[in-house]
């Protein structure tokens, strides 16, 4: 954990450089992010006019499937790559369900880090840890994951627009095996990843940007659908499996005019048997 957030500096902040955590803030309407952000999502959004709405489905997605994880039970979420608290965090919506949820964030960004401090300062059952999710270990045996969420009992396991952030395959998918590996039955694994777009016009704006982000603190990789079900491997699919962000049991009405492909984001939730 980072110490007082007031006195995270320039040091630790590069202000020249935009970042995963700021660039996504900056795309789902969040107010922690800096001009080099905004100058990157806005070359961002020129190349690739829907990446706005991929970020807002890939949030929207996230609630809902942290709602279905509390109505099913689950009191505990260990949120891997959990950015900015912009809006509702994780812990807020699981406690609209179940209002004894604990919560243990994961970012290995400072801002994110900082600004989930300031806003889970008063809040009890819920709290960050600075780490990079890859190491498992370090956020399992963390004193903050022992004392918030007992292994005993099911985890949902949340890993949204995260795990694109790391370019070894092999490695994305021991951790992501590793975590599932320290849940107990009846526990969920929430994720979703990018992937290129259905239409090629589609896939060769998404290409454009994620070469884009080559520029950014770290870069991102889009990854086929079959090589993201297989991260599914030994776990039971929910409903409606992996589709668009869009896609994953909608609530009201949707916007007619952006086709589901446009999200680029494909999403699943999975039970471990
Ligand atoms: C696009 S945001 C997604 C935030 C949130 N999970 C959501 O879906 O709304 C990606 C976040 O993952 C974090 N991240 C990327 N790679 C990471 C890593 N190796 N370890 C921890 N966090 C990571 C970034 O710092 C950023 O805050």
């Amino acid at each position: 954990m980072v110490g007082d957030p007031a006195e995270l500096t320039a040091r630790q902040i590069d202000l020249k450089q935009a970042s995963p955590s700021r660039v996504y803030d900056y795309l789902i309407g969040g107010a922690c992010n800096f001009a080099v952000d905004r100058e990157w999502a806005n070359e961002a959004i020129k190349r690739m006019p829907w990446i706005r709405a991929a970020a807002r489905s890939n949030r929207a997605f996230l609630r809902r499937a942290v709602r279905l994880c509390a109505s099913h039970g689950v009191t505990q979420f260990l949120d891997l790559g959990s950015g900015i608290p912009s809006g509702q965090s994780v812990h807020e919506m699981a406690r609209k369900i179940e209002p004894a949820s604990n919560v243990v964030y994961v970012d290995n960004e400072a801002v994110a880090v900082a600004h989930s401090q300031l806003t889970l300062d008063a809040v009890s059952g819920a709290g960050i840890i600075e780490a990079d999710l890859t190491d498992t270990d370090f956020v399992l045996r963390h004193p903050l994951t022992r004392s918030l969420l007992d292994f005993s009992r099911p985890v949902a396991l949340l890993m949204t627009a995260s795990l694109y952030y790391i370019p070894d395959h092999d490695l994305v998918r021991r951790t992501v095996a590793r975590y599932v590996d320290a849940v107990p039955s009846g526990s969920y694994l929430v994720l979703s990843h990018t992937t290129l777009g259905k239409s090629q016009r589609d896939a060769l704006e998404l290409a454009n940007v994620l070469e884009m982000t080559k520029s950014l603190t770290s870069a991102a990789t889009a990854r086929t659908p079959a090589w993201i079900a297989a991260l599914f491997t030994g776990l039971e699919m929910l409903d409606p499996g992996l589709v668009y962000t869009s896609y994953w049991r909608p609530e009201g009405l949707r916007v007619l005019n952006q086709a589901p492909w446009h999200d680029s984001v494909l999403a699943a939730v999975a039970r471990k048997p």
